[in-house]
């Protein structure tokens, strides 16, 4: 029997790749570089499924294929906001993605981050690797505790509450909430959350600010000037979900002008570009995209795209389908 053609965008963990190999005819990137939005529609027309990742731009142009051979787009990751969504829904085609799976390692790295800006790591590590460490003293690179403090997060799905989880039952946090639907009171019972009614009532509550909303248009500047001057000066913000929710502009001007205490990212706007700005910014950590970097996280991705695939052409709902 013909074997189902599948195109896969990126280099994907090799036990996986193996085992795709082993079910269907598979086209891989053996250059590893990003793919056009005109290589992602020519092969649309070619394959039966397209497996893309956060750093292809799945756009209207790249959608653009009436009569496509392709009917499923199984992403690689959770957040999907790199694909257009009108125009998949207009080429009847299923997409799908990757949850849970990644929710562990993404709130270690919102943690590590957190952890790394408060207490001055990234500064503290190129100081000694810089050979300007002089020893120690007691006004040496002073930051901020993190235990017992207030982390604020915005988006209550399986990150954000991994997050409150570590934070809370690790660091003896206060946790507050805000997600636009109303939280299961048992789910925030569990890290004594209390869910907030606004960002603007959040905001200045915390001394940690960390971002587990997805991306997207709806959410494009969610925190904005306005927002970020509604912290306290000695606040860190921090950003493991999309580059877009942050207006890095006004993340920079209060970065420089101190307003807010700091900040640590692992995602960008149209990362893996950083604006030069951000670079000069000394209250900064920055990390590319490591969230779900680790073997097992990566292995267990690619198992969730195999079962969505297998799903999908014994012609069943694929399990993450979301449009
Ligand atoms: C995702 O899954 O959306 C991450 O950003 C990539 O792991």
């Amino acid at each position: 029997m013909e074997r189902h053609k599948v195109l896969v965008t990126r280099r994907w963990p090799a036990a996986i790749e193996a085992k795709l190999q082993e079910r269907y005819d598979v086209t891989l990137n053996e250059g590893d570089i990003p793919m056009s939005p005109s290589q992602i529609r020519d092969a649309l027309m070619t394959h039966d499924a397209i497996l893309p990742t956060v750093t292809d731009t799945v756009t209207e142009e790249a959608l653009s294929a009436p009569n496509a051979r392709c009917k499923i787009i199984a992403n690689y990751g959770v957040g999907y906001s790199h694909i257009c969504e009108a125009s998949a829904k207009a080429q009847g085609l299923v997409v799908t993605n990757t949850p849970d799976v990644l929710s562990d390692c993404t709130a270690d790295i919102a943690m590590t981050l957190m952890l790394m800006v408060a207490r001055r790591a990234g500064d503290g590590e190129r100081e000694v690797r810089g050979g300007a460490w002089t020893g120690w003293r007691p006004t040496h690179m002073v930051g901020r505790k993190v235990s017992g403090k207030t982390l604020g997060i915005i988006g209550y799905g399986r990150i954000g509450q991994e997050m409150a989880r570590r934070a809370h039952f690790g660091f003896g946090m206060e946790i507050l909430v805000h997600s636009r639907s109303q939280v299961d009171p048992d789910v925030l019972a569990h890290c004594n959350a209390e869910q907030v009614s606004s960002i603007e009532d959040l905001l200045p509550r915390c001394d940690f600010v960390s971002l587990h909303c997805p991306g997207g248009a709806a959410n494009r500047h969610l925190i904005n000037a306005d927002r970020l001057a509604l912290m306290k000066p000695s606040a860190y913000l921090i950003n493991t979900a999309r580059g877009g929710i942050i207006d890095e502009h006004a993340l920079i001007q209060a970065l420089t002008f101190d307003t807010i205490g700091g900040a640590a990212l692992d995602v960008f706007d149209g990362e893996p570009r950083i604006s030069p700005a951000l670079m000069e910014c000394d209250n900064l950590v920055m990390l590319p995209h490591l969230g779900s970097a680790s073997i097992e996280t990566r292995e267990a991705m690619g198992e969730r795209v195999l079962d969505n695939l297998q799903d999908f052409f014994s012609g069943q709902t694929p399990r993450d389908r979301v449009i």
